[in-house]
């Protein structure tokens, strides 16, 4: 008996559900016909090179051939002025009534790229706390005197909707060295971490990806143990210090990462989209002293900021038609921001992350790239003397034309390695960043130590 009823209840349902599946089909071309519902498309598929409504045109290549010569912009569109940051805004003004016809298509470009405002912050100091104000400043009356009319800018980049907001009288704040010496803090965590180092020893220590591990003369790849994506890659050096490393170590490096993209791609053709992070040292975030890029190959998009860049130059081609790398790299050219070497460029980017924030671009991940990208790095470590950095960098896609990024890198620094405090704020992270360092400074003493050095190029 209970049998049989079961049986019944069970034909019930299962006439239930085939008569609501036949409904659903009958009607629903119906619903969407009379709607007309956008939403009942095809779901887009993993490696459809469409990124949600954001679908790419092919623009014109990327090139490092500058629109204008820094001595021609400095003589005929923003003559008589010192070119610094804070006098940026001056450049703008007097190049907004520039009339030869090359200044003022390259305004163009500049305005729609960059907003650059300088604002007044004026304020009032109780005796008391302007003593104590005076301290801060090494009791010094002049820089006193700024502090009561502060000037603040304001730079936006408008297609990647970054901000950056620089108060070049917090840089003259007299720097405190560190309590504890920076070097001999790297020392100590250099031979510390070196005795029990997981990437010392990577054939036992660290994992593969199931197509197999990498290794060259002076680096080797692994897996990620808790990975952030289907292929993301550790490529790293063999020798464990991450701040003295040569040329030659620099370039197969690099020279791995471009070998392991090519595998996983072979194993997976759909990932096509790589991006790459480097931080080096705890201070950074890094979980290894042992240097160790994150390689990522992604089927559908770059990850994060380098597809906002990729947008960002989206909508600039669609409102003017060209490269916005391009147009972007002629105004730093125009103001002599850049460093060139071979197909590469290296410029200070004016809206910053963090101090001395350097881009490095070409045309793709070539020797040249590499090259700069050690030669700035370099300057980082041995002229700006910093322990710790960050670096994002984004490579054109393999065999994708459409949206094509050139290869670049960002790189900032992250302040005392010593210093336990974060740089890194809600501020940073949800509204703008805050940046004190002029980028005519950075660039200048990235030029002086590379024409000083050019270490054995
Ligand atoms: C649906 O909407 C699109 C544009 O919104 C229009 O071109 C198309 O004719 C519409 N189709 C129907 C069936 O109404
Ligand atoms: C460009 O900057 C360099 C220093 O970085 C300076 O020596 C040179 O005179 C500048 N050129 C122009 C045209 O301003
Ligand atoms: C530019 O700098 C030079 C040297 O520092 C100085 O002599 C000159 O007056 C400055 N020019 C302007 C317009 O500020
Ligand atoms: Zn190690």
């Amino acid at each position: 008996m209970v049998g049989v009823r079961w049986k019944v209840n069970w034909l019930v349902l299962v006439g239930l559900v085939v008569s609501g599946v036949f409904f659903y089909f009958v009607t629903s071309p119906l619903i969407t016909k009379c709607e007309n519902n956008s939403k009942w498309k095809p779901e887009v598929l993993a490696g459809d090179r469409n990124v949600g409504h954001h679908s790419y045109l092919v623009w014109p290549a990327f090139s490092t051939e500058s629109f204008l010569k820094s001595t021609f912009f400095k003589q005929k569109c923003a003559p008589a002025i010192n070119f610094t940051m804070s006098n940026l805004v001056l450049v703008k003004k007097q190049w907004s009534t520039a009339e030869d016809f090359r200044c003022r298509r390259l305004l163009e470009k500049f305005l729609s790229i960059f907003t650059f405002e300088a604002r007044d912050a004026p304020l009032k100091l109780p005796t008391k706390f302007k003593d104590k104000v005076k301290h801060w400043l090494g009791d010094n009356d002049e820089l006193l005197q700024q502090v009561y009319n502060q000037e603040v800018i304001h730079v936006v980049s408008e297609y990647t909707r970054e901000h950056t907001i620089f108060n070049s009288l917090r840089d003259k704040r007299p720097v405190l060295p560190p309590a504890e010496s920076e070097d001999d803090y790297f020392k100590s965590l250099l031979a510390e971490t070196a005795k029990n180092c997981d990437f010392c020893n990577y054939k036992e220590n660290t994992a593969e990806h199931v197509f197999g591990r990498l290794e060259s003369k002076h680096s080797f790849t692994a897996s990620n143990a808790f990975k952030l994506d289907t292929l993301h890659a550790l490529v790293a050096p063999k020798k464990h210090d991450p701040l003295h490393w040569s040329l030659e170590e620099f370039l197969d490096l690099f020279g791995l990462v471009g070998d392991w993209l090519k595998k996983a791609h072979t194993y997976y053709p759909d990932a096509r989209f790589p991006s790459l992070i480097w931080d080096v040292l705890p201070k950074c975030g890094a979980s290894q002293v042992h240097p160790h890029l994150h390689v990522m190959l992604d089927p559908k998009r770059y990850h994060g900021q380098v597809e906002a860049w990729r947008e960002g130059a989206s909508d600039y081609y669609r409102d003017h038609g060209s490269n916005y790398f391009t147009d972007m790299l002629s105004i730093y050219s125009a103001l002599n921001l850049t460093l060139n070497h071979g197909a590469a460029v290296a410029f200070p980017n004016l809206v910053p992350k963090r101090d001395h924030e350097m881009i490095v671009i070409s045309k793709d991940a070539n020797e040249d790239f590499y090259t700069l990208l050690f030669l700035v790095l370099r300057a980082f470590i041995d002229s700006f003397k910093v322990k710790c950095f960050s670096m994002g960098m984004g490579l054109p896609a393999i065999d994708v034309e459409e949206g094509r990024i050139p290869a670049y890198a960002r790189i900032i620094t992250r302040g005392y390695v010593t210093d336990i405090r974060t740089d890194m704020s809600s501020l940073e992270l949800f509204m703008a960043a805050s940046v004190n360092i002029d980028p005519y400074r950075t660039i200048h003493t990235i030029k002086q130590f590379i024409a000083e050095t050019r270490l054995h190029l």
